[in-house]
């Protein structure tokens, strides 16, 4: 599996879907540039998120607000005081790890070596001091174990300090004096304090949602796992407002309903999961993680949370504006409690490629062949159709171009005259292409066509006039 993912990374890269940042310079740790696919690709998975949250549903609107927002936000949502992680140096090699994340991967070298009881034990140490936030504990444990640090091979560490993850910077001149201000570390905030100018001008009536697709941005202490965990990312979240009391009924269907969302993609349905949290934040009535099996394991893709009116409160308390609604229906003002559904868009994209890419073998008994194909879902592949003429001469790339023309308004597609048209196609299926489209001679003559279909390698021929209805019955939503 290790292997596995090495094979997905290195296929990102070859094909321009992800590219290390500033990698010229050697890369930026964490941080991560969407190539010419990569940014199709995830432009595409927004809009399948756009259209199944705010297109489909009546009662969900979205908007975009702001990275910046004012200081106190961030310490009434308890960004400031208890966003941390435990963290630990060696003083060796002077490396910073998580404290947490050490004790991690020692438990997954217990399970790897058979030592599931030590591997228990040691899980159930480690919650119970992160639910008690005992440091001392965390240090005492990586003692108990003799973890040592990776790079050094010494186990001279520091005591355990926690880590605050937002990342701030400085703005010109705010009205109190301090001009600190916080890159969001969620996009979650920006619809709290935006859910009375939503309410009342979009005319919304409870229960319903407000979505939005964002950069957020989290100094992270480990960076690990490609883009599974970056200093800067984008999340797609939704807050969904409904009277108390009626939290935990509008929980389990969101909770039902994100998971559909990403099984009608058509994915190897198996490797998909819950996880209902036992600890809860402070906040929290109910919370569950989606979890993907990546190659390093099952983690989370997105958590649905039960937030209570924890956040609206907050709010209404540090601002002293009221944030409540006056629900006509029970004749009552009050604060809304909020079902969150909190997906990140690059996990997202990693789950995607993942559960997309294969290395098929292509064997026959004469001959050993292979390809790299990725079986993305048609809708959301960066290149929706190839258009090859099978030679540059006879009017052949003219024709090609023609089809080209009349279809790219509407698709993503890429035309491609070099090389033999077996390696073409091999191109295409690297990258997710579902068909290729082949104009040779007799296309001259009769007006048709060659399709090739990615998954199958099928070919078919059809006329140049129906080109656009095949198309949209292959690649529409
Ligand atoms: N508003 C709730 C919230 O932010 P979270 O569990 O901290 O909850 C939600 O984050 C989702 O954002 C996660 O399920 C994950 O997909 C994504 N995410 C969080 N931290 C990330 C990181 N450092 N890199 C990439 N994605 C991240």
């Amino acid at each position: 599996n290790d292997e596995l993912f090495k094979n997905v990374i290195s296929h990102a890269k070859e094909y321009g879907f992800v590219f290390p940042s500033s990698e010229i310079y050697d890369g930026l740790s964490a941080v991560y540039d969407y190539g010419q696919l990569g940014a199709e690709l995830k432009n595409n998975i927004k809009t399948y998120w756009w259209k199944a949250m705010v297109q489909l549903n009546e009662n969900i609107v979205g908007i975009d607000s702001a990275i910046f927002m004012h200081p106190k936000i961030w310490k009434a949502s308890g960004h400031v005081d208890g966003f941390n992680d435990p963290m630990i140096d060696n003083k060796d090699s002077k490396k910073r790890y998580r404290a947490d994340q050490l004790i991690e991967d020692k438990i997954t070298r217990y399970q790897k070596d058979g030592k599931t009881e030590k591997a228990n034990k040691l899980q159930a140490d480690l919650d119970n001091a992160l639910n008690k936030d005992d440091l001392g504990s965390l240090k005492a444990i990586i003692e108990e174990h003799n973890i040592v640090c990776s790079i050094s091979g010494t186990k001279n560490w520091t005591e355990v300090r926690q880590f605050n993850l937002m990342f701030s910077t400085q703005m010109g001149a705010m009205a109190e004096g301090s001009d600190e201000v916080y890159l969001r570390p969620e996009t979650a905030q920006g619809i709290f304090v935006n859910f009375l100018n939503v309410q009342k001008t979009g005319r919304m009536k409870i229960p319903f949602g407000i979505a939005q697709i964002g950069k957020a941005f989290r100094n992270e202490v480990i960076a690990r796992q490609f883009i599974m965990r970056m200093r800067e990312f984008e999340q797609m979240e939704m807050q969904f407002f409904v009277r108390p009391g009626t939290e935990l009924e509008w929980y389990n269907k969101w909770k039902e309903t994100r998971l559909k969302w990403h099984l009608a993609l058509k994915p190897d349905q198996s490797k998909y999961r819950y996880h209902d949290h036992v600890k809860l934040a402070h906040y929290a009535n109910a919370a569950v993680d989606i979890e993907y099996d990546f190659p390093f394991g099952f983690k989370e893709v997105e958590g649905i949370h039960s937030r209570t009116d924890f956040d609206l409160s907050q709010h209404q308390q540090f601002s002293g504006k009221k944030l409540q609604y006056f629900d006509p229906e029970v004749n009552q003002n009050y604060i809304p409690y909020v079902i969150e559904t909190s997906i990140g868009l690059d996990r997202m994209f990693l789950t995607t490629l993942c559960n997309a890419y294969e290395e098929e073998d292509l064997s026959t008994p004469e001959k050993a062949d292979s390809r790299s194909v990725l079986h993305l879902h048609p809708a959301l592949a960066p290149i929706k159709a190839a258009i090859f003429p099978l030679t540059k001469k006879d009017g052949l790339p003219e024709k090609a171009r023609e089809i080209m023309d009349a279809l790219k308004m509407d698709y993503n597609l890429i035309y491609e005259e070099k090389d033999a048209i077996g390696k073409r196609y091999r191109r295409q299926d690297a990258i997710g292409t579902p068909i290729c489209i082949t104009v040779d001679h007799q296309s001259l003559q009769d007006n048709t066509v060659t399709i090739r279909h990615r998954d199958s390698m099928e070919q078919e021929r059809v006329a140049i006039a129906d080109l656009e209805r095949i198309l949209e019955g292959i690649v529409g939503w």
